[in-house]
């Protein structure tokens, strides 16, 4: 596509609602891999748009600092009010390796299976639920059984909790979304709110597991502590808030986008239901494909020259996954849904020390919920307007009324 009929505008949301980024990246790749994108006079941020570069950004975080948080922009209530260094996603070493080495304990194998076993219970009550309705909005009513699942396990609270947490986490994600907030109202208000409202339910949990603890996550860190002092309630707020934005939306809509591209492929659609042993493979091809978190951010540490362009200390850097995934370099017939693609590295998680610590978690999610989809006699056909969420940094599907059929030919 010529550069005239594109628009490069890594914030505008339309692009990705559009699909149109794919296009985006695919010029931006061959002609300003390493981008510059201006926000106002001397503001902007770097884009990096390669699988080289990307992965070797993520790999090199002496220089990519991660303490400026994911997100562009950050996302928290006021500059006084800062995850950096707190939380695990907005950390660097040493204290990044202290902080994962007590939240992992929360991602023990044991724990995996469990969630395992609530995806299967939650997923079935669902499409119990559906097929008596003859369907179901898929986004709603089945993939957010999902996170719902990982929550009340990894941290204890209700199902009822759980989807209140969801609900909000949602929403937090989703601070442009019309359909999801009031955009009419100051960004940063609006969030500060939310995460005031997430942070009441920790709280809460916080006090409850004082008086009488468990093995879940709020346990585990009041239990611990970091260089001979125990957690900071904060801190610990943070990062329960870190574990439930991480898992809330990435696995549901990677689950949405990944059924959709199974409905719009229906011979990959058969390959797995006639071998279930593609199914880890399956999941992979499912993370290329929709690339749910699109980007992350870091800030430079120091000046540094990546292909001829100078970054100085400082500087906001992208890394885009949802381009990164799509490099024909990397992936022949990158723009294919392939699920025997091997090998198939894709930057879905992330790589190097902030690799997703719920990787395991997502993928039993999305192995138990498509094992469950694609081994009965149920087919699906998406029955209405799909609405995809209007951001730049998570791409989902926040709604997908499905039908149910007869399992189609090949
Ligand atoms: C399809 C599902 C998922 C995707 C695509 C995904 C994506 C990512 C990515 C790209 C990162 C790296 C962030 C960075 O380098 O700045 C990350 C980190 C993280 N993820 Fe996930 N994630 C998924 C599922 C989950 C789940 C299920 C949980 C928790 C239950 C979770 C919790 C976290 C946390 C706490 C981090 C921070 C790790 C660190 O900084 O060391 N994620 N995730």
């Amino acid at each position: 596509m010529s550069m005239d009929a594109l628009t490069i505008d890594l914030l505008d949301p339309d692009q990705f609602v559009s699909g149109r980024h794919h296009d985006m990246f695919a010029w931006l790749r061959a002609n300003d891999p390493v981008h510059w994108h201006q926000t106002g006079a001397g503001a902007g941020f770097w884009a990096l748009t390669t699988y080289d570069d990307v992965a070797a950004a993520y790999n090199d975080h002496a220089v990519f600092s991660s303490q400026g948080g994911a997100m562009l922009g950050g996302s928290f209530r006021n500059e006084a009010d800062t995850a950096a260094g707190r939380m695990l996603v907005a950390s660097d070493p040493p204290r990044h390796r202290m902080l994962r080495q007590q939240i992992h304990r929360a991602f023990a194998q044991q724990t995996v299976h469990l969630i395992g076993a609530k995806v299967a219970e939650l997923v079935d009550a669902a499409l119990e639920r559906a097929r008596a309705d003859g369907g179901c909005d898929f986004a709603t009513q089945i993939a957010t059984e999902l996170p719902a699942a990982a929550l009340m396990t990894i941290t204890g609270v209700s199902y009822a909790q759980a989807h209140e947490l969801i609900g909000l986490t949602r929403k937090m994600i989703g601070f442009q979304d019309p359909l999801l907030v009031d955009t009419t109202d100051d960004d940063r208000l609006r969030l500060g709110e939310i995460q005031g409202e997430i942070f009441d339910i920790f709280a809460d949990l916080v006090r409850e597991r004082r008086a009488k603890p468990g093995d879940d996550l709020v346990s585990i860190l009041l239990g611990s502590e970091i260089n001979g002092r125990p957690w900071p309630e904060e801190d610990i707020l943070y990062n329960c808030l870190n574990v439930a934005v991480g898992g809330d939306e990435t696995s549901s809509y990677t689950a949405c986008t990944g059924l959709l591209a199974f409905i719009e492929n229906p011979a990959q659609q058969a390959l797995l239901r006639a071998d279930q042993g593609l199914m880890d493979s399956a999941i992979n091809e499912m993370l290329r494909w929709s690339s749910t978190n699109a980007y992350v951010q870091r800030v430079v540490t120091q000046d540094v020259t990546v292909r001829g362009k100078d970054f100085s200390r400082g500087d906001h850097v992208t890394l885009w996954n949802a381009s990164a995934n799509r490099d024909e370099k990397q992936f022949p017939a990158a723009d294919r849904f392939d699920i025997q693609r091997t090998p198939n590295r894709h930057l879905s998680y992330g790589q190097g020390i902030h690799r997703c610590i719920g990787a395991m978690v997502a993928q039993i999610e999305l192995s138990v919920l498509f094992k469950r989809l694609f081994s009965g006699d149920l087919g699906f056909r998406v029955a209405g307007e799909i609405t995809r969420l209007r951001s730049n940094f998570i791409l989902g599907i926040t709604g997908m009324p499905i039908e149910f059929t007869a399992v189609e030919p090949a």
